[in-house]
C-alpha cells in the first residue's frame, strides 16, 4: 500500500511531534518519495565504526538477566560488532527468517509514512550515527538505536507480525484521528516494553535495549509502576520522552501483543476518548504491580 499523498517526501525535514523545537537530522533532499534511501555505508568513518563498535559493546555486555532471551539470540544476526552493519547483509538473515527487512531513511519520518512501510514488513533504520558526545543518550533515534534496538526482535515471527499489524492499525488510526492513542502502544510495547518470563521481568522495547541506563533502570530499579499490559489503560496513559519512564507495562508472552492488537480498534479508541487519560507514574485502585525483577 502507498503511503497517502500528504506522506509523501518533499526533500525537506519532515514536521513530526514529540521530539522537540528542532527539526529532525538528516539528508531529506537525497530520499525517495516514501522517505527510503540509500545506506552510503562507505560513507561511515573509522572513528563511527569504532563508535558503533564501543555502543554494541558496552550494550551487549549489559544484557544477560535484563533483556529478554529472544533478544540476546538474536543480536549476533546483526553481524560482526566492531562496526556499523550493512543493511543488505542484515536483510541476507532477517528476510528468510520473518519476511521483513530494513530499509535506510534520514532520520525521522512522517507518522503515514512510517505506518505504510511496516505494513509492508519494511523497518526503516537511520542511516546517520550519533556524535561521540551523545555516546549516552541522543534526542533523536539513531541507526544505533533503531538498529540494535529493533532489528533483533524482527527475527522473531510472532513479534515481527505484531509490527505488521501496527503498521495496519496505524494507517486505519490516521484515518480515524486516533495516532495519539496508537502511539502510546507502540511507545509501551516497542519501545519500552517488559516481559514476565519464567527468569523474572525481562526488557524486550528498544528504547529500552539501545539505552546505556535505562536497562537497568526498567528491570532492577523499585522506583517505577510495572502494571499488566492491558490496552485500554495503556492508551489512557502518558508519556515521558525527556526522563527514563515512570510506568512500564509488562506483557506474558508476544503472542499477548498479536491478539491484543487483532480486532478493530474503532470501538477501543470511542471508549478510551470517554474516560480519563493517566498520568505517567500513577497506578488505578486494585491495579496489580510487577515488583522489580
Ligand atoms: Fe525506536
Amino acid at each position: 500500500m502507498n503511503a497517502p499523498a500528504k506522506a509523501l517526501n518533499q526533500g525537506v525535514a519532515p514536521v513530526t511531534y514529540g521530539v522537540g523545537d528542532r527539526p529532525p537530522r538528516g539528508d531529506y533532499a537525497s530520499a525517495a518519495s516514501d522517505y527510503t534511501c540509500a545506506q552510503r555505508w562507505d560513507q561511515y568513518t573509522p572513528e563511527q565504526h569504532a563508535l558503533y563498535a564501543r555502543l554494541h559493546q558496552r550494550q551487549t555486555a549489559q544484557l544477560p538477566g535484563l533483556a529478554c532471551d529472544e533478544f540476546i539470540q538474536a543480536v549476533q544476526q546483526l553481524g560482526p560488532a566492531d562496526r556499523v552493519p550493512r543493511f543488505d547483509d542484515v536483510n541476507e538473515r532477517l528476510v528468510p527468517a520473518t519476511r521483513w527487512q530494513i530499509v535506510a531513511v534520514p532520520g525521522l519520518i512522517p507518522e503515514e509514512a512510517f505506518f505504510a512501510l511496516l505494513a509492508r514488513r519494511k523497518f526503516p533504520v537511520t542511516e546517520w550515527l550519533r556524535k561521540p558526545e551523545e555516546f549516552d543518550y541522543v534526542v533523536e533515534p539513531d541507526v544505533f538505536h533503531d538498529l540494535y534496538g529493533h532489528v533483533p526482535l524482527l527475527f522473531n515471527p510472532t513479534f515481527a507480525d505484531y509490527m505488521q499489524a501496527y503498521g495496519e492499525g496505524g494507517l486505519k488510526a490516521s484515518r480515524l484521528d486516533a495516532c495519539e492513542l496508537l502511539a502510546r502502544l507502540y511507545w509501551y510495547t516497542v519501545e519500552f516494553g517488559l516481559i514476565d518470563t519464567p527468569q523474572g521481568l525481562r526488557a524486550y522495547g528498544a528504547g529500552i535495549l539501545s539505552s546505556a541506563g535505562e536497562l537497568r533502570h526498567s528491570v532492577r530499579s523499585p522506583q517505577p509502576r510495572r502494571v499488566a499490559f492491558d490496552l485500554q489503560r495503556l492508551m489512557r496513559t502518558r508519556y515521558k520522552i525527556d526522563a527514563f519512564q515512570s510506568t512500564y507495562f509488562v506483557i506474558d508472552a508476544f503472542q499477548q501483543l498479536f491478539d491484543a492488537t487483532a480486532p478493530d480498534f474503532t470501538p477501543v479508541y470511542a471508549e478510551v476518548r470517554g474516560k480519563p487519560q493517566i498520568e505517567a507514574g500513577a497506578v488505578l485502585p486494585g491495579e496489580r504491580e510487577f515488583a522489580a525483577g
